[in-house]
């Protein structure tokens, strides 16, 4: 067999075939042990405080359509603004990573790392394929739900040369009436970035706080 060039190129193509399992399937498999975590389990305090100030600030639309502003309630929002993220194509023009390259980390904050694709909000994820818009893996808390909502309506509104495209049936007339979809893409936009330490809303209301106490 190793007597013929094509014998020796069977045997290496067979090797690194079988190189390539192992490392990229078989190990990343075993290095993972932890079960994957559900929806019901991504609601942290971040995203309930948003998920609370929407049913404030929206009280009767929000009482329509979503109901009590519980834990489920939310779960459930993240499980739909997903879907209508995908329905709606918005990753044509947002990703959710940030690399560790060009100082992205300084636009849109901490490297994307393993742990936090490893839940069911993720499967499949939203990578995206190209940036027309930002990233918005950190989006959570950079924007208040009002400023979402009227961005969501009619983005020229508060961005004057946007291209984004309008949503105008996430709401029942205007960008003050928020409905079912409305809310969960919201809900979805606000849980981006959540989990991590430094949810930047709160860096800035701590800012501000310090800021009166002196
Ligand atoms: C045709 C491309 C395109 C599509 C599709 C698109 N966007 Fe955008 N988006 C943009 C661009 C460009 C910006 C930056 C200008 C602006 O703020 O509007 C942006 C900005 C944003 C921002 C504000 C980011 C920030 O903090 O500055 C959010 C949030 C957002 N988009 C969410 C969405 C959601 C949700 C969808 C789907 C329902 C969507 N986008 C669909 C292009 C797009």
């Amino acid at each position: 067999m190793f007597e013929s060039k094509s014998g020796i190129l069977w045997v290496g193509g067979l090797g690194f075939f079988a190189f390539a399992f192992l490392s990229n399937g078989l190990l990343p498999m075993l290095m993972v042990t932890e079960p994957e975590k559900t929806a019901e389990q991504m609601v942290n305090s971040n995203v309930m405080y948003q998920f609370e100030e929407l049913s404030r600030r929206y009280p009767e639309s929000f009482a329509e359509h979503v109901g009590e502003p519980t834990e489920q309630r939310c779960a459930d929002m993240l499980r739909l603004g997903r879907q209508i993220y995908i329905g709606e194509g918005c990753w044509h023009c947002h990703s959710q990573f940030v690399r560790p390259v060009s100082n992205e980390s300084q636009r849109w904050g901490k490297v994307a790392f393993p742990e936090e694709f490893h839940n069911e909000l993720q499967r499949p994820v939203m990578f995206g394929t190209r940036r027309v818009g930002p990233d918005l893996s950190r989006e959570g808390g950079r924007r208040g739900n009002d400023w979402q909502a009227v961005h969501l309506f009619k983005p020229k509104m508060v961005s004057s040369d946007s291209v984004m495209p309008e949503y105008p049936w996430f709401f029942d007339g205007s960008p003050d009436k928020p409905n079912l979809r409305g809310f969960a893409v919201i809900t979805y936009i606000q849980w981006l970035g959540s989990w991590l330490e430094s949810y930047p809303y709160y860096e800035e209301l701590d800012e501000l706080q310090q800021a009166e106490d002196y």
